[in-house]
């Protein structure tokens, strides 16, 4: 950690991910949760507060970077809504097995170093039947795009806190033991190809 991952990086998603291409993903996913209490893997500044349904009375919001849980603390929050903010890596869950409702994140499976452990975290704390609901980018679909996915994932990492461009969502959830209710995949409108491939979906365990 240190002032560019606990200042300069919060500050930059906050402004440059909450934009109105950004947001329809978000407002399509999370409209679709049907639990009453939620936990967001890879908080960051709470930009999907604002999006989830009414029912939704709580969220746990976890991140591993305190930095984001401070930018969050200083929004002004929706009424009705309990959020618990939890600075804790996602890699190793603070929960008993078969105990949380349901699991969202977006644009975070990305960043996450060991992303097997983190979604088998995930798998181990829902309730058997429990929903995740993910926003994420990863792999294209087509080769010309995924080589320069792998080229230039060293410098992505870099500059983006450790995001990679080159994962494979559907697979890496998939093995964790998920089973897909909905799938989507898409390009981001405008977007460079190598960022803006989206798997966004429901997973079931
Ligand atoms: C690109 S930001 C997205 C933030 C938020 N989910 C959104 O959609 O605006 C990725 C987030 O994942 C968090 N993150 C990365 N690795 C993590 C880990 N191992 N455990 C928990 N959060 C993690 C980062 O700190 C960051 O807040």
């Amino acid at each position: 950690m240190g002032f560019y991952t606990d200042v300069v990086l919060p500050f930059f998603y906050d402004t440059s991910m909450d934009s109105a291409k950004i947001n329809e993903g978000r407002q399509s996913i999370l409209n679709k949760i049907t639990e009453d209490e939620i936990l967001e893997i890879g908080f960051g500044t709470g930009i999907n507060i604002k999006f989830y349904p009414e029912n939704v009375k709580k969220i746990i919001g976890l991140d591993v970077n305190e930095g984001m849980l401070k930018q969050f603390n200083k929004k002004k929050l929706k009424n009705g809504i309990e959020i618990q903010s939890i600075h804790q890596d996602g890699e190793q869950l603070p929960f008993p097995e078969d105990t949380i409702c349901g699991v969202t994140s977006t644009y975070t499976l990305c960043s996450i170093k060991n992303i097997e452990s983190a979604l088998s975290e995930i798998y181990r704390v829902l309730k058997p039947g429990g929903r995740y609901y993910f926003l994420e980018h990863g792999l294209a679909d087509n080769l010309k795009t995924q080589k320069w996915q792998h080229r230039l994932n060293p410098i992505q990492k870099v500059w983006a806190g450790g995001c990679n461009l080159n994962r494979d969502i559907k697979s890496l959830i998939n093995n964790a033991g998920f089973n897909f209710i909905e799938l989507n995949n898409y390009y981001m409108k405008r977007d460079p190809k190598i960022v803006g491939y989206m798997y966004e979906g429901i997973a079931v365990k």
